[in-house]
């Protein structure tokens, strides 16, 4: 097989053929999930981009629809998001509803010769099938603005507005509307707070329960940018305080820094709007790659993919709030096989081994590591590779090592091994990861810390092995089940 179908996720989005890059105009509608992408349909790299479409009933199993948004006279169609105009606000929906866009056009000035940034608006009147540029386009410009891009909109009910977020190169800006076609500027933040490695990209904004409390946060997502410097390359940070209706109040230092994972791929994530009420859930899809090096990753015909989607909720811990996200739960249904273990003491003379014969893989681990040493999962290929996702009790260090994992050799910032603080509870950790055939996800915890990876193995994976060098760790439960493709 080519590296073009070796590499096709069993289970993650991936586009029929050509680039993807972010996920835009995430809106549930009339039953369906639209996912809308960066798109460029003439190659697998980067360049101008259109918006390319999916729709799902599920979250899990994708229908590809014709591209929505073509660049026009005004440039290219850089990120954004949907909202459904419920109340025809924009008047574009003559006493029914709709599907609105708004999203970057970018172009070149003509008189500066300077990148522009502007903000469009769209419209479908059935459904996301078919598209049309609102006339009086773009609908926001701030001539002095370079950067100046991927605005996220919602009703903010409490001030009877839309809100449109959107970055400003070190800051992201708050505008209001109450017609989605005419905006207003009412705040900004983010100067001197957070990360600043790269430039600030894709912001999200919304209001979330913390669990248990009755009390709720808003959390504020920031893509920052890469930095050759930064061996992460891009990746996502967030805030949590609240927004008044005007600007986002942080509840934390200016120097305090949240990220939202701890992998490599992971980036450019935002929510889905307009998800019903009675479902109450905050999904979140993100770009699975990293700028440092999309546009090398080995695959041919079609490069990119989304993680799986994920549902957020607010957690307290050692005083503050902080995000916990876990795929959701539709996930389930792609279980095929089931083998569980009970009470497997692993020591250098006994490791746990299991050999597969599939390659699609949730498996969910509960080890007592009480002895302070260090635990390996070890995810091999019949050839060479191997994925290791490890933790060290010692450092309280929770890891991914793709050094050996397959095709590595494509960019010098991909063969690493990385991580994230994480304290083990009563001694004990609890690991919960899918594996694809281009990527692994690793939440611990209940989702407290998450590590997302592209890989691309030699061959497909087919053994289980759980290890450690010289003492001896216990696996209190461990459950691998097989999962079923979505291409069928
Ligand atoms: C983030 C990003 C956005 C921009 C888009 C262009 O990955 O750089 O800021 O709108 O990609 O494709």
């Amino acid at each position: 097989q080519n590296n073009d179908e070796r590499f096709r996720p069993g289970f993650h989005f991936s586009p029929p053929s050509h680039w993807l890059n972010d996920p835009n105009g995430l809106v549930f509608y009339e039953g369906s999930y639209h996912l809308f992408y960066q798109y460029h349909p003439y190659s697998n790299k980067w360049g101008p981009m259109h918006w390319g479409h999916a729709v799902s009933k599920d979250l899990v199993h994708w229908k590809h629809m014709p591209i929505a948004l073509f660049p026009d006279e005004h440039g290219a169609i850089f990120s954004g998001c949907c909202v459904v105009d419920w109340n025809n606000s924009s008047g574009l929906f003559e006493g029914s509803h709709g599907l609105i866009a708004l999203f970057t056009h970018a172009d070149t000035c003509p008189e500066s010769g300077q990148p522009r940034q502007r903000q469009s608006l769209a419209y479908s009147r059935d459904a996301g099938h078919t598209w049309h540029k609102y006339e009086g386009n773009p609908v926001l410009a701030e001539d002095e603005l370079l950067d100046f891009r991927d605005p996220k909109v919602f009703w903010h009910p409490q001030s009877e507005n839309w809100i449109m977020v959107i970055v400003a190169g070190d800051h992201t800006r708050f505008y209001r509307s109450k017609n989605l076609r005419e905006w207003s500027l009412t705040g900004e933040f983010g100067k001197g707070e957070g990360s600043h490695d790269g430039v600030w990209e894709c912001p999200d904004l919304f209001e979330l329960p913390i669990d248990e409390t009755g009390r709720s946060k808003w959390v504020l997502i920031i893509s920052i940018g890469d930095n050759p410097n930064c061996p992460e390359g891009s990746r996502t940070q967030y805030f949590i305080g609240e927004f008044d209706g005007n600007t986002f109040i942080n509840d934390n230092p200016a120097d305090h820094i949240m990220w939202l994972d701890y992998g490599r791929d992971n980036y450019a994530g935002v929510s889905w709007s307009d998800i019903p009420e009675q479902d109450g859930r905050r999904v979140i899809i993100g770009w699975m790659s990293n700028w440092k090096y999309a546009n090398e990753t080995p695959t041919g015909s079609w490069r990119g993919a989304m993680t799986l989607p994920r549902a957020l909720s607010l957690t307290n811990r050692n005083g503050g709030v902080i995000l916990t996200q876990m795929p959701v739960r539709e996930i389930e249904q792609l279980r095929k096989e089931s083998m569980s273990w009970n009470d497997v003491a692993v020591t250098p003379e006994t490791p746990f081994m299991q050999k597969m014969n599939e390659d699609l893989l949730e498996i969910e681990a509960d080890i007592d590591v009480r002895s302070g040493e260090e635990v390996h999962i070890g995810l091999k290929s019949s050839g060479q590779s191997e994925i290791v996702i490890g933790y060290d009790p010692e450092h309280q260090w929770l890891f991914i090592d793709r050094s050996k994992s397959g095709v590595t050799d494509f960019h010098p910032s991909f063969a690493t091994k990385h991580g994230a603080g994480m304290v083990a509870v009563n001694g004990k950790i609890k690991l919960h990861i899918w594996l694809d055939r281009n990527a692994v996800e690793v939440y611990a915890d209940n989702g407290l810390v998450v590590l997302t990876d592209q890989i691309f193995p030699d061959a497909p994976i087919e053994e289980v092995g759980i290890s450690t060098q010289s003492g001896q760790v216990v696996l209190d439960s461990l459950q691998i089940y097989t999962l079923k493709s979505i291409h069928i």
